[in-house]
């Protein structure tokens, strides 16, 4: 079984507006609301995939009792621990007219350490029955620092295999338990190494520091362009078709959830890279983030350009 953790969850709003400008009153043409937050999109993938999933982390409140129930109607297994601060709402506003895309995140309630402690017992028990653990995006305020990095090394203890997509602070912390995976795209590998990328070379240094530091697989993920990944010791570069972007917010998710069931299915090197290129892709073709449909990763999964580097 897949086991996501989304200490950050979110009912996540989608707008659809023509010709979207900050200031100006808008009416909204299209709207959909879904349980988010960055690793229930990576359960709902697993799930379109067809593998067992189960989901934990903090919800709370109505907007928490929304997400388990999404979560009943998609066949994912609820094991979130409630918490009394709302869940929060994160809205994206999407301009047809110039296919722009704005996000406003709620930070999200603030947690105490009784919450840290009842969310501990759950993940102990979890651990017993999870193959592969995905872990994904910030964390409340009031949990402590080294969470992550608490919950990676009690899995790998266990000899489970730990997928964690997350950035800044919180994938600075979480790498010193030496995750499995990490797969920060551009932006938040420039973050965590310290230096800008403008070429390949750049990308390739950045990598060989992550496996220096003990990552087994790291990836860095540059949109409709692919990216990297070191699988296995060796080191790809990837690039999906061309396709119809609908929404590409959470492809990021989608290759987590893709690879993830990679991992779970035993596929290795660029067997398993593909798998989570084409999940990844599928997902800027449906409009609502977090969602593939499992065709669309099936006809992708051979056109997925995949080059090995060394
Ligand atoms: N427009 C697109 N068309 C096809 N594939 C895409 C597109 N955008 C992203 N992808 C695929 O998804 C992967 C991850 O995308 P990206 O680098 O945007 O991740 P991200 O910023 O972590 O996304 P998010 O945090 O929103 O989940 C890319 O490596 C690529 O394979
Ligand atoms: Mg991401």
């Amino acid at each position: 079984m897949i086991l996501t953790v989304t200490l950050n969850t979110s009912i996540d709003k989608a707008y659809t507006v023509e010709g979207f400008e900050a200031g100006r009153v808008h009416r909204v043409k299209g709207v959909s609301a879904t349980a988010g937050g960055k690793g229930i999109n990576v359960a709902m993938v697993v799930a379109a995939l067809g593998e067992e999933v189960a989901a934990t982390g903090f919800v709370g409140g109505y907007s928490g009792e929304f997400i388990k129930r999404g979560l009943d109607q998609t066949g994912i297994k609820n094991e979130f621990v409630d918490t009394q601060g709302e869940t929060r709402t994160c809205i994206n506003i999407i301009d047809e007219t110039t296919g722009l895309q704005t996000e406003l995140l709620e930070p999200g309630p603030f947690l105490n350490k009784s919450c840290e402690d009842r969310f501990n017992e759950k993940y102990e028990s979890l651990l017993g029955i999870s193959d592969v653990i995905v872990i994904s995006g910030s964390m409340p305020g009031g949990i402590r620092p080294d969470f992550y990095a608490r919950l990676v090394s009690r899995a790998k203890q266990k000899g489970i295999e730990v997928i964690l997509d997350t950035s800044g602070r919180y994938l600075k912390e979480g790498m010193a338990a030496r995750p499995t995976v990490i797969m920060p795209n551009k932006s938040e590998a420039e973050g965590i190494s310290g230096r800008e990328i403008n070429e390949e070379k750049d990308i390739l240094e950045i990598i060989e520091t992550f496996m220096e530091s003990g990552i087994e697989m790291p990836f860095i993920t540059l949109g409709e362009e692919g990216g990297y990944a070191s699988i296995n010791g060796d080191i790809y570069r990837y690039v999906p078709p061309k396709i119809k972007t609908a929404n590409a917010v959470g492809c990021g998710d989608a290759m987590a959830a893709g690879l993830a069931v990679a991992v779970c299915r035993g596929y290795t090197g660029e067997r398993a890279l593909r798998l989570a290129a084409a999940t990844s892709s599928a997902n800027a073709m449906t409009k609502i983030t977090g969602c593939v449909q499992k065709k669309d990763v099936e006809r992708l999964f051979d056109k997925v350009d995949i080059k090995k580097l060394s």
